[in-house]
């Protein structure tokens, strides 16, 4: 009788995992990829790995994310680790850096971890981490990236420092007359009027940071063919993007650094190359509310950068389908697969995930559609 109930109960198990994945084509060659859409571990648990991105290691894929509570907000845990080898069945790996219990600590649990992203470095043998990071009780105010390392991919991981970014330094593409230039918030207090706008694309916020450092949120990493990489973030009040490239150990930012699309008020960044051409996805800010994503491209990663039409076609094109933009995976072949989530603030664990290929139309516009 037992045995009969393990056998069903094993029989079932399997079944929920069959059907937990669901065949997708991508925009390149016309193989099928299987993607999950019940978003629970090979365990049966709930994916808690918001916010996240995606490693490509020896032929294994490695999700991590925000572990997020069920109630609350702050970060109790740190960020998750889950890996794949076919991007369907996932295995919890556990907790890859975690909050610490020392009072004081820069990741003092009640913290905010938010959309961490793992990187590996072929010189150093390192994996590095890069996380927007808020310290605890003072809201969003501080605006930092942190940085953690590990020898293995799932960690864990060791929190090398964090802090804002490129203190002392203006952007490239500043002139030297706008870095030079004496602009003071006290003098723009009002959000939103022509002569506040045209003051923050002059670079209001780069220059109030200008000592301490440039602010840095939502964020992704990036590594180019050439193994440079760079992290993309937004900045300035959430007001631009600024996109600044890391020494080669991956641990600093190396002092180059541009702004994109001043004021246009970008979040959640994820980036992708297709055929020589960079291209950016965001969102708007809105919060944990969904608005409609943005598109960018660019020959080069230092620009210049165009902004498009929203890439999502269909029903919810104009919310991006109720989700934000965290991550594009790319795989072999020129196929990518677009990464969001689906907040839900009542209770941010169970916020749902969102998956899809990336096509690309005649003109090698990426197109981003429900449909099959
Ligand atoms: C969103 C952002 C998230 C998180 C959230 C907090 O706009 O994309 O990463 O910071 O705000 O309200």
């Amino acid at each position: 009788m037992n045995r009969y109930f393990l056998v069903t109960l094993c029989a079932s198990l399997v079944a929920i995992w069959l059907v937990s994945c669901q065949g997708t084509r991508t925009g390149g060659k016309n193989t099928k990829i299987l993607l999950p859409t019940e978003w629970k571990d090979i365990e049966g648990e709930y994916i808690n790995a918001h916010g996240g991105g995606i490693l490509t290691y020896e032929g294994k894929y490695y999700w991590f994310g925000e572990h997020r509570p069920a109630q609350g907000f702050a970060t109790e845990v740190g960020v998750n680790c889950y890996s794949s080898e076919n991007l369907c069945d996932w295995k919890y790996e556990g907790v890859a850096l975690s909050v610490s219990d020392e009072e004081g600590n820069e990741i003092e649990k009640g913290c905010i971890m938010e959309r961490p992203k793992v990187i590996y470095n072929a010189k150093t043998k390192k994996f590095v981490m890069w996380f927007h990071l808020e310290l605890k009780g003072r809201g969003y105010e501080a605006a930092r990236a942190g940085v953690a390392i590990s020898d293995t991919p799932t960690g864990p991981y060791r929190l090398l420092r964090s802090g804002r970014v490129n203190p002392g330094i203006c952007p490239e593409n500043m002139s030297e007359e706008e870095c030079s230039a004496k602009l003071d918030t006290a003098e723009y207090r009002e959000w939103w009027t022509p002569e506040w706008t045209e003051a923050v694309k002059r670079g209001l916020f780069v220059h109030r940071d200008l000592e301490g450092g440039q602010m840095s949120r939502d964020m992704t990493l990036y590594v180019d063919d050439d193994g440079k990489a760079y992290h993309i973030y937004s900045s300035e009040e959430n007001l631009t993007l600024q996109i600044a490239e890391l020494t080669d150990d991956y641990l600093r930012h190396s002092g180059r650094y541009i702004r994109i699309f001043p004021a246009g008020h970008n979040e959640a960044p994820a980036i992708f190359k297709y055929k020589g051409t960079y291209w950016l996805i965001c969102s708007g800010c809105t919060g944990w509310a969904p608005n409609e994503a943005r598109l960018f491209s660019s020959p080069s990663i230092w620009g210049p950068w165009e902004q498009h039409p929203t890439p999502f076609v269909g029903e919810g094109a104009d919310k991006t389908f109720g989700a934000q933009s965290t991550y594009v995976l790319s795989l072999p072949d020129e196929q990518f697969i677009f990464m969001a989530d689906i907040w839900k603030p009542e209770s941010l664990m169970y916020s749902g995930y969102l998956w899809l290929p990336i096509q690309f139309d005649k003109n090698g516009m990426p197109v981003i559609s429900k449909e099959k």
